[in-house]
């Protein structure tokens, strides 16, 4: 449950895939977030006692039998209130205004790059943008608002919409048919700092030392003295969560390391030798890479890879919890885009791509309270926590690391020699990524072991061996991702050096598909 900040602004989701982008927009202009879907938002408004509402957008049309709506408490607080695409049209209709299917249905709507003209003045446009000017913005939206609800006015238009930006000041009600909240729309950032600052006069003064502040107090009282496990796995989030938790409750958390073999160079001792010796927690730390090993031999399908790695796993950690004696909560370092799953208002479930090993199975399996003092939170915003914790930047800024490690970089059938010569190319392009300085403009980079031989010719000698993928993306939220454009001579230096130096590779290529249509990982 999450604590009740001084200036909260609550963002109700009714489905939409960016409704994240929002809390993340609200938190940059210095104002803490959160996201609550539609069914459950009177809750989460008594309990936040929020300085401003922003409705996000949805899947659902308006017009819709059964597509969702705001709760009415919302409407009646006298609070701010934004509305974003549906939330703009949801707000129409249920203030009395309409809202139409458009053109053609589904795929008659306004879709991408568009140009809004602002044809009046408005306390969002405040420092940004002044009559007559026109701004691009990024539509995507099938219905449209058709006649406005009563007090409103028109302060920005696109050819598309007519009702591009609506407001009515008296009753601090914005609509907004585009969508602020993503980086198509430049100046989006901007217009939502105005709306929590300027319309719900909210002073931007959250900060990273408040929330851990408050997130200590939190633990403390959730937990009382009662003992928490926390899994380690190397990977930012939950190395974070520990040192936070061992800050607000100190030895009464032990840390578990289920070392499965499938780490990349180096990368356990660094988690032993950090927790223990550096912070003096208690750490068991289980090295189990047998288990997995002989478990994953003739295993090439990527599911099934995932499902024995995430099912041995919990095996394991569940024999260290038991082993600790007896605790009563589990720690997980959770992240908000890991927890918020885009709410279906029809039920349905949502597509799985690959199953992530590291969310649910533990704590219906262990019978455990959760301890998640992260679950608010997006990536670079653990990261600016882990600083301010004091974790070392080396690990604090770590590209990050898939749960079933190194199992899903090599297609095809994972041995503990072809998790070597992996090991040692990968470390190779990393060397070389950060000594060209590069480290932090990449979201991740890593090599893949490929299950395909090729010919070779070194020295005056035929090669047969296998090819290396090198994989580097830049992303948000690894939700998306553009590839990262080395320069040749870089892939040069690094495909001579795996080549060189790696025995058991002979050609190494680059990957250079974004995501969509790949995805991050290759499996
Ligand atoms: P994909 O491959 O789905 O990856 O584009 C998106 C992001 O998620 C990471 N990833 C995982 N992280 N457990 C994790 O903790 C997993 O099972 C897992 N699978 C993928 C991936 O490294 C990328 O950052």
């Amino acid at each position: 449950m999450s604590i009740a900040h001084e200036e909260t602004i609550l963002i109700v989701d009714f489905g939409s895939q960016v409704t994240q982008l929002i809390a993340r927009r609200v938190r940059e202009a210095g104002v803490y977030s959160e996201i609550a879907p539609f069914n459950t938002a009177e809750e989460a408004f008594h309990r936040l006692k929020p300085k401003g509402v922003i409705l996000s957008g949805s899947p659902a049309g308006v017009p819709e039998e059964g597509s969702p709506r705001a709760p009415d408490v919302i409407f009646e607080s006298g609070l701010p209130i934004l509305g974003i695409c549906y939330g703009q049209q949801v707000m129409t209709h249920q203030l009395g205004g309409k809202v139409e299917s458009g053109d053609g249905g589904q795929f008659g709507g306004e879709f991408g790059r568009a140009f809004i003209e602002i044809s009046e003045e408005c306390v969002l446009f405040d420092g940004l943008w002044k009559v007559g000017e026109k701004h691009q913005v990024w539509m995507s939206h099938g219905d449209k608002v058709t006649e406005f609800a009563p007090g409103f006015r028109i302060v920005a238009t696109t050819e598309g919409a007519p009702f591009a930006l609506i407001a009515d000041d008296e009753r601090r009600y914005y609509g907004t048919q585009f969508h602020p909240e993503v980086v198509h729309t430049p100046d989006g950032g901007k217009m939502i700092a105005n709306f929590v600052r300027h319309v719900c006069g909210c002073a931007g003064d959250w900060t990273m030392a408040e929330f851990k502040a408050a997130k200590i107090k939190e633990i403390q009282d959730q937990v009382g003295d009662k003992k928490v496990i926390c899994g380690l796995s190397g990977g930012v989030d939950s190395a974070v969560a520990a040192v936070l938790i061992h800050e607000a409750i100190g030895n009464q958390l032990t840390c578990v390391f289920v070392d499965h073999g499938l780490m990349r160079m180096g990368e356990a001792d660094q988690v032993v030798s950090l927790f223990r010796e550096h912070y003096k927690m208690p750490l068991v730390h289980r090295d189990v890479e047998e288990m997995f090993l002989s478990g994953l031999a003739g295993v090439t399908d990527p599911e099934k890879k995932r499902k024995f790695i995430g099912a041995t796993f919990i095996d394991v950690f569940d024999q260290e919890a038991k082993a600790v004696g007896g605790a009563d909560f589990l720690a997980q370092g959770t992240l908000y885009p890991d927890v918020i799953e885009s709410v279906s208002f029809t039920g349905g479930p949502s597509v799985t791509i690959k199953s992530h090993h590291n969310v649910g199975g533990l704590p219906e399996r262990m019978n455990m309270k959760l301890v998640e003092p992260l679950r608010e939170l997006f990536k670079d915003e653990v990261r600016d926590l882990g600083r301010e914790l004091g974790l070392p930047e080396i690990f604090v800024g770590r590209h990050p690391f898939p749960g079933p490690g190194l199992a899903i970089r090599i297609p095809g059938e994972v041995t503990k020699e072809r998790c070597d010569i992996l090991r040692k190319a990968d470390a190779i392009y990393l060397e070389e990524i950060r000594n060209a300085g590069l480290y932090d403009a990449i979201w991740q980079a890593f090599a893949v072991l490929l299950p395909v031989k090729t010919v070779g010719v070194m020295g005056d000698s035929r090669t047969y061996d296998s090819v290396c993928g090198l994989r580097a993306v830049t992303s948000t939220d690894g939700m998306t991702a553009d590839v990262y454009p080395f320069d040749a001579s870089f892939l040069t230096r690094v495909s001579t050096r795996i080549v060189n130096e790696v025995k058991g590779i002979n050609r190494v290529v680059y990957d250079y598909t974004s995501k969509p249509p790949g995805t991050i990982e290759w499996e």
